[in-house]
């Protein structure tokens, strides 16, 4: 049997497809996944771009790709993701290793790839944005536990000065609504309990539906939630500029969306804001801010930063921590800029000295760390309803669920429990998770041996 090993550099789409790799190259050549190199047959890298580190870490793994491909007849090579799409034929010739080259919106071609590769021991390169044609040629999706993940978009429209995404991964496209449902009643019919929708910016959705009108996200939420089996909903990543307020009046109305949100901010200097095109000012990202946290006040809420934007002034990066201290994120990504060759801003004259926005990225991080901290000190006491997904990992015959707000809980349990959502105090904090101890199954849930909450 063929094996294949998949790396993933990156963000969670990139995760999302490189299971779809996987599920395309199963289902057309039988390929099992594998983590021993040495076992492999192919392996695949779905790459990242959106940071310099990211993207030449791709091409240190492929000198060292040629080592082992060298030592094996029979060996290949591929590079899929936003490196892929932004190198395209200028990879196979920079590392003669490479045999397939394919973007994010081909990988469902990678058996016509694969074959063509075989056949004429050239390297074959796709990296075309045929409009979310992928969708239509990818295998149903399989249950790998109570959690899955539905791509519900593909892309992103807003060019951010800074960021490369919309030139290798193409402008927006959704996927009509149809078309998520049916993968979702696939998903909850295999015993999937909570799904993520995922995209470069969820809350741009407008599903084409069969009346001719567009669904977007909070009503394809309210839509979702009607499906029995499905107790929890979560989105990422949401853009501020789209963050509309029948999605904020979703978290009032709809109890299944997931008290939670990532809403990338980037800067907290209207100054800034402006430079990198985000479309929104401070105060109207604090004023949505304020709006959902009077309807959902326990809401745990994460951001990204990108710290030393070429001109940024001690004014500016202090504006973005008043920005903090007044939107108390609980976690955060947060990177120093790094300028990506295509894009706006790489033109831009960058005088901040590199130390100087070492120093700043440390004292944000630190500041959200105590953000943190203090979010996951205040649920000691109060009862957190998880769903419970597995057998802890430290084999003491505990179980692992996860809160609302994205934390592990590992309580004792029986393992009937998995798959279902239980209500578990919490009593301590651990460096990484929390502990408690159980209290009831969760209102409307039923085992299998018929006990009920
Ligand atoms: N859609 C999201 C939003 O609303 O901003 C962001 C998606 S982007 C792929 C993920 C994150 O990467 C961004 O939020 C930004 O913080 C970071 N990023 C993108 N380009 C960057 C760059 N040139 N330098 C540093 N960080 C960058
Ligand atoms: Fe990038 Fe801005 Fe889109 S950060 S992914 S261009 S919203």
């Amino acid at each position: 049997m063929s094996k294949l090993l998949i790396k993933t550099f990156g963000c969670q789409m990139n995760e999302y497809d490189s299971s779809k790799m996987a599920d395309v190259l199963k289902a057309s050549h039988g390929y099992e996944l594998t983590s021993d190199p040495e076992a492999a047959d192919l392996v695949l890298l779905n790459t990242c771009s959106v940071r310099e580190k990211a993207s030449e870490k791709v091409f240190s793994e492929l000198g060292r790709l040629k080592e082992w491909k060298d030592a094996k007849p029979g060996r290949l090579v591929g590079v899929g993701g936003c490196v892929a799409s932004q190198e395209g034929d200028a990879i196979a010739r920079r590392a003669p290793a490479v045999d397939l080259v394919f973007g994010p919106q081909t990988l469902h071609r990678l058996p016509q790839l694969l074959d063509q590769a075989r056949r004429t021991l050239k390297p074959a390169v796709d990296i075309r944005f045929p409009e979310i044609e992928k969708f239509d040629h990818l295998p149903e999706p399989r249950k790998e536990g109570p959690t899955a993940f539905v791509s519900i978009m593909e892309g992103c429209s807003k060019y951010c000065t800074f960021c490369i995404v919309p030139y290798t991964r193409g402008e927006e496209v959704s996927r009509p609504l149809d078309d998520v449902l049916a993968e979702v009643d696939s998903l909850v019919s295999q015993g999937v309990r909570e799904v993520t929708l995922l995209g470069q910016n969820v809350n741009a959705y407008q599903g084409a539906m069969a009346d001719g009108s567009n669904c977007d996200l909070a009503l394809l939420i309210h839509i979702l939630a009607r499906f029995d089996g499905l107790g929890r909903i979560r989105f990422t990543t949401s853009h501020p500029a789209h963050f509309t307020d029948a999605l904020i009046d979703t978290y009032a109305s709809q109890p299944k969306l997931a008290g939670v949100l990532h809403l990338p901010v980037q800067s907290g200097s209207d100054r800034i804001l402006g430079m990198m095109k985000r479309g929104y000012t401070r105060a109207e990202f604090l004023a949505k801010i304020a709006r959902l946290r009077a309807l959902r006040p326990d809401i745990a809420l994460s951001s990204d930063f990108i710290v030393g934007f070429p001109s940024e002034s001690d004014a500016d990066f202090e504006a973005t921590m008043e920005l903090i201290e007044a939107a108390r994120f609980d976690s955060a990504y947060s990177f120093v800029y790094s300028p990506r060759p295509g894009t706006p801003a790489a033109n831009l004259r960058d005088g901040v000295p590199p130390e100087v926005k070492q120093a700043r990225l440390e004292r944000l991080q630190a500041h959200i760390r105590d953000f943190g901290i203090a979010y996951t000190e205040r649920l000691i006491g109060t009862t957190q309803t998880v769903l419970v997904e597995k057998a802890s990992r430290w084999g003491n015959g505990q179980l692992a669920g996860k809160t609302h707000c994205n934390r592990w809980l590992n309580f004792d349990g029986s393992e009937q429990l998995i798959g279902h959502f239980a209500d578990v105090r919490v009593e301590e904090v651990l460096t990484n998770s929390l502990r408690g101890s159980f209290v009831a199954l969760a209102a409307g849930e039923t085992l299998a041996s018929g006990v009920s909450a």
